[in-house]
């Protein structure tokens, strides 16, 4: 295959940038790759898995502040696909291109900006016509066939002489092709907007030379990947609660998404996303002969991911985000030749990306010390589980196939994921009971929840001693300043105080530095010269669950729920907690009876995986 155009990854995303903020766009930087979580509940999508994500209460009719139409590169994480990759397309990171009608344009605009910016050679990406072909909605019990967006593309293909052949649902050649909701329909899961798309493949294989298809030839090219999609229009519509269709969208909206590794790939002429300038930096990085280009990809894909995920502040852990992060490197490491991930070879892939994406997303560049400094102490932690591991797996292995509660002992207690099992188990020729391990993984994330709950409400030695009060008010003031200096990836994980001092562990994937723990204690010592009043508010569930404020698992607390927050009202306090008491009435308290008192980190620890322990004292 030749390249159509030498055009690069960065000029296709601002080409697209710049195409739609030209058609009245308002162009709006990616959102995390992290979910938010709300009310302290961690969002169980985890990651954004499509561009439209991040918008879908905008979608659903709230008011957007940037406007009606909207323009953004959005970064995406799927690990559904997880087992794909290493194959030509797949990716576990991706970044989405998405133009957005919210309540504004509808098919009509869409389909036809879509057409223009794919074969425009100017101001688009200049493919030709002659190559394209496109899917709708046939339509089924839910919602009507989509008879008007093939209209509109019947009409494009004729205004730009194009053969767009007959009724391809009649046996014809044709270029519009129905298909059904399996294909043509468009939802994020169970709830949320949802409706008919039109998909735009285009003929990478050069095979067909321009002509028309039957419906057979279409899903048949389709299948072996001769054509690829390569844009998706998602006309919204409808809203589903529980799989259900509960009513139709206030306004209809426009969702598109085209995948800039697949349009990077059929612009640079390569049959897989390796090969296109966002990846091929790092496979490069890799000439070792004996290692098969299979976990070459994996490598290269999961480093990325894993570096963006970390710039977006996940560390590895045994649950949720920090798992799968957790997963995504060890898996790495385990299809390097040597399973080795040391700091030279991080420096080098953690170098080679942050270059790759230096104008798209300079963040990378900026936390690069940080993404390699967790990627290397879990490399680290990694070694040491590995070498046990895997003699620990051998012995398993003896009986031959290996049960989820072997896979799980091996998680649990040698550190190897389910992904790391398996690759072991195929290098052997054995199969993992990977069902029977996620029943596992899951009974054992309920009790260590349950686990850290029970810790923290036995966390406090005599409520009745005044020393002690005061500690606990200020592990709030400490919970609240991790927050402020280490940003939001940080969770309580216990606490304990007795009347010498305060003990406080939390998830956070580096030591802190000597700076963070001064600007911490500044900030203590800051709300305890400030002289705040401490506050408390009983209010049911469901309205303190609205305030924001901070608790570990809603689902442990009874119906009516006692507030502490330290500030004046409870919308604008510096910290809010779910919680008990006692506290002390004011901060200045915390200062002694002679109000000469300061707060002091004493010692700051890791005490497991991705768990740090602080003491403090008052003093
Ligand atoms: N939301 C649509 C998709 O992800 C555009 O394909």
């Amino acid at each position: 295959m030749n390249p159509i155009s030498p055009m690069t990854s960065a000029e296709i995303r601002l080409r697209f940038l710049a195409f739609f903020e030209k058609r009245g766009h308002a162009v709006i930087p990616s959102a995390s790759l992290v979910t938010p979580d709300e009310k302290g509940v961690t969002n169980a999508t985890l990651f954004n898995t499509a561009g439209m994500q991040p918008l879908v209460p905008f979608l659903l009719g709230k008011q957007h502040p940037a406007g009606t139409r909207l323009v953004d590169a959005q970064k995406c994480l799927r690990t559904v696909d997880i087992d794909d990759i290493g194959d030509k397309t797949h990716a576990t990171f991706f970044e989405m291109l998405g133009n957005w009608s919210l309540g504004d344009y509808f098919k009509e605009e869409a389909i036809n900006w879509s057409y223009e910016f794919l074969t425009n050679k100017e101001e688009g990406l200049g493919l030709d016509p002659q190559r394209l072909y496109v899917t709708v909605f046939e339509g089924d019990a839910v919602a009507p066939r989509d008879t008007e967006a093939a209209a509109i593309w019947r009409e494009i293909f004729k205004k730009n002489r194009i053969d767009a052949g007959g009724d391809t649902t009649q046996g014809e050649a044709g270029r519009i092709f129905y298909m059904p909701a399996k294909n043509n329909w468009w939802e994020a899961g169970d709830n949320g907007p949802c409706g008919p798309d039109t998909e735009m493949f285009y003929d990478v294989s050069g095979k067909f030379a321009g002509r028309t298809l039957t419906h057979a030839e279409y899903v048949q090219a389709d299948d072996v990947r001769d054509i690829i999609e390569i844009w998706n229009d998602v006309f919204m519509q409808y809203e589903k609660k529980d799989g259900v269709i509960i009513g139709k969208l206030p306004k209809p909206s426009v969702d598109t998404g085209a995948g800039l590794e697949r349009l990077t790939m059929t612009l640079q002429g390569v049959d897989n996303i390796y090969d296109t300038d966002l990846l091929k930096p790092v496979m490069d990085l890799m000439k070792n002969p004996s290692q098969s280009l299979r976990n070459k990809r994996v490598i290269a894909d999961h480093l990325r991911a894993s570096t963006f995920l970390i710039a977006d502040g996940v560390i590895p852990s045994n649950t949720d985000r920090g798992y799968i992060l957790r997963r995504l490197i060890r898996r790495a490491t385990i299809s390097m030749t040597d399973k080795k991930l040391d700091a030279g070879r991080i420096s080098k892939f953690v170098d080679t990306l942050t270059n790759t994406y230096l104008v798209a997303y300079p963040e990378l560049a900026q936390k690069s010390d940080t993404i390699k400094q967790v990627l290397l102490d879990e490399a680290t932690k990694f070694a040491e589980a590995l070498a046990h591991g895997m003699k620990e797996f051998d012995r398993l292995a003896v009986s031959g196939n290996v049960s989820g509660a072997d896979a799980f002992l091996l998680f649990s207690s040698y550190g190897l994921p389910i992904d790391v099992t398996k690759e072991l188990a195929a290098e052997r020729g054995l199969t993992v009971d990977t069902a029977a391990f996620e029943a596992e993984f899951k009974k054992h994330q309920d009790l260590s929840r349950a686990g850290a709950e029970q810790k923290f409400k036995g966390g406090l030695a005599n409520a009745d001693d005044p020393q002690v009060v005061r500690y606990h008010t200020a592990t709030h003031l400490l919970h609240q300043a991790l927050h402020d200096v280490l940003g939001e990836g940080v969770g309580q994980k216990g606490s304990n105080i007795t009347a010498e001092r305060l003990r406080f562990d939390f998830s956070y994937g580096a030591k802190m530095t000597d700076d963070e723990k001064k600007r911490v204690e500044d900030i203590i010592n800051e709300k305890i010269a400030a002289k705040m009043p401490v506050n408390q508010v009983t209010m049911p569930k469901a309205e303190a669950e609205k305030t924001g404020a901070r608790h570990f698992f809603a689902e442990k607390y009874g119906d009516e729920i006692s507030i502490y927050f330290i500030g004046n009202d409870i919308a604008s306090a510096y910290s809010k907690e779910f919680c008990g008491g006692p506290h002390v009435k004011n901060t200045s308290e915390l200062a002694g009876p002679e109000g000469k008192w300061k707060f002091k980190i004493q010692k700051e620890e890791a005490i497991s995986q991705g768990i740090r322990r602080i003491k403090a004292v008052l003093g």
